[in-house]
């Protein structure tokens, strides 16, 4: 007889965005005409910037031909593309990440939940509430929680993120082994200081524990002075693994591309306290498991990097950081606070009330998509999330119609 895995079945039925997509459908097929406006799941809505269009179409030309074809590339990343992630995204900052750190992938969302598997079934976990629902449901799926109870699972230690601490808790006071970060964060937009982010890094360092830091948000970046690399701490390399994507930043959630920084020096510990290289588990990890990402893609990704690829990303993200202030400042007006949408597509609305209930509203009466908080864990209740994710003109058509139904 073949057993299941039983940790399975203490996770909820389906991924929170599956879950939302269930009801959304079930409503475009009960209202045919409605024209559904999602601002839910942060899934890109403009095209690849033309320098990343050009590159790959030259990429894919190169696959056409005998002399320029490749095959397997190296399951780390092409070296053209490590280098410039090394040099733009690191050294400029003014941080050391050399290339052979890097490991390039297929997206954060992978490596996020991938990542865990380096540990021990019994490595105490803190996480975030609320947070991206991979962090929690990858280590459910694993064994390392007990059953679900009250929206928490027994043995993680959950960090409330609240209005009270601006939505960046401190580090956990019982002990634990690992902690995800995410900033900017999803859901809730807000961003961590130098000085918030230090407190994180002398704790893992005095404890031995490991951060996954989430920096998949970085590009939205605009606040001076706001780290957009846990790198940027004196001491972070000891202490912490960083996750990096190509699709907020340069519109590749379909493309899929993204990376893991695993600093030579940084270590796990066995049972008997030997110390263990995390950067050669995790290339035994990949180089097993993984075959690399596509050589177009890569050279897609690469292009984010030139002047031009640069230039056009970085206009494509203020475009939806102006989508996010035209939301803010509507809401904002009605009378709701609202965090992020200012360092981060995400806008995270006080709705002072069952957030479930206010996404089926909102859904019902203005054909709008958000995600409810809840989806994120117990502390997100009372909270709706609002992706910048969209046209003009459908956020503009999205601000009218909550306007209306917000002002009943
Ligand atoms: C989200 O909406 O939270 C993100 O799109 C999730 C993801 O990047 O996987």
């Amino acid at each position: 007889m073949i057993q299941v895995n039983e940790n399975y079945l203490k996770i909820q039925a389906s991924y929170l965005f599956t879950e939302i997509a269930h009801r959304v459908k079930a409503f475009q097929e009960s209202n045919p005409g409605a024209k559904i406006i999602r601002l839910g799941i942060g899934d890109v809505t403009e095209p690849l910037a033309p320098a990343v269009i050009k590159a790959m179409s030259a990429a894919v030309r190169e696959q056409s031909k005998s002399a320029t074809f490749r095959g397997y590339g190296p399951e780390q990343g092409y070296a053209f593309l490590r280098e410039k992630i090394s040099e733009c995204d690191f050294a400029a900052r003014g941080v050391k990440v050399s290339p052979a750190e890097i490991f390039v992938s297929d997206g954060a969302k992978c490596d996020t939940g991938n990542f865990q598997e380096l540990f021990g079934p019994r490595v105490r976990i803190a996480v975030p509430d609320p947070v991206y629902p991979v962090y929690v449901d990858t280590n459910v799926m694993a064994g390392r929680t007990g059953v679900q109870k009250n929206g928490r699972y027994g043995g993680l230690v959950y960090l409330d993120s609240t209005a009270e601490n601006g939505f960046v808790p401190d580090p956990p006071s019982k002990p634990v082994d690992l902690a995800y970060l995410c900033f900017p964060n999803n859901p809730t937009g807000a961003v961590a200081t130098k000085k918030q982010l230090e407190k994180w890094v002398d704790w893992a360092r005095r404890e031995k524990a490991l951060i996954l830091f989430d920096a998949a948000y970085e590009a939205f970046i605009r606040t001076p002075g706001i780290p957009h690399s846990i790198y940027e701490i004196p001491g972070a390399r000891s202490c912490a693994v960083e996750f990096r994507s190509f699709s907020k930043t340069a519109g590749f959630t379909g493309t899929r591309c993204g990376y893991t920084v695993v600093p030579e020096g940084l270590k796990a510990w066995t049972s008997k306290g030997e110390p263990v290289e995390l950067r050669q588990l995790w290339m035994r990890r990949q180089t097993t498991k993984f075959n690399g990402c596509s050589y177009v893609t890569q050279r897609g990704a690469e292009a984010v990097y030139s002047k031009e690829g640069a230039a056009q990303t970085k206009k494509t993200i203020d475009f939806y950081l102006e989508n996010a202030r035209l939301v803010r400042e509507a809401l904002s007006s009605m009378g709701y606070t609202v965090t992020g949408g200012t360092d981060s597509p995400y806008l995270w609305v006080d709705v002072k009330g069952d957030s479930w209930k206010f996404f089926d509203l909102l859904l019902r009466e203005a054909q709008v998509v958000t995600t409810p908080g809840a989806g994120f864990g117990r502390a997100g209740e009372g909270y709706i999330r609002i992706s910048a994710f969209n046209s003009r003109a459908n956020v503009k058509e999205a601000i009218a119609r909550l306007s209306k139904v917000l002002a009943r």
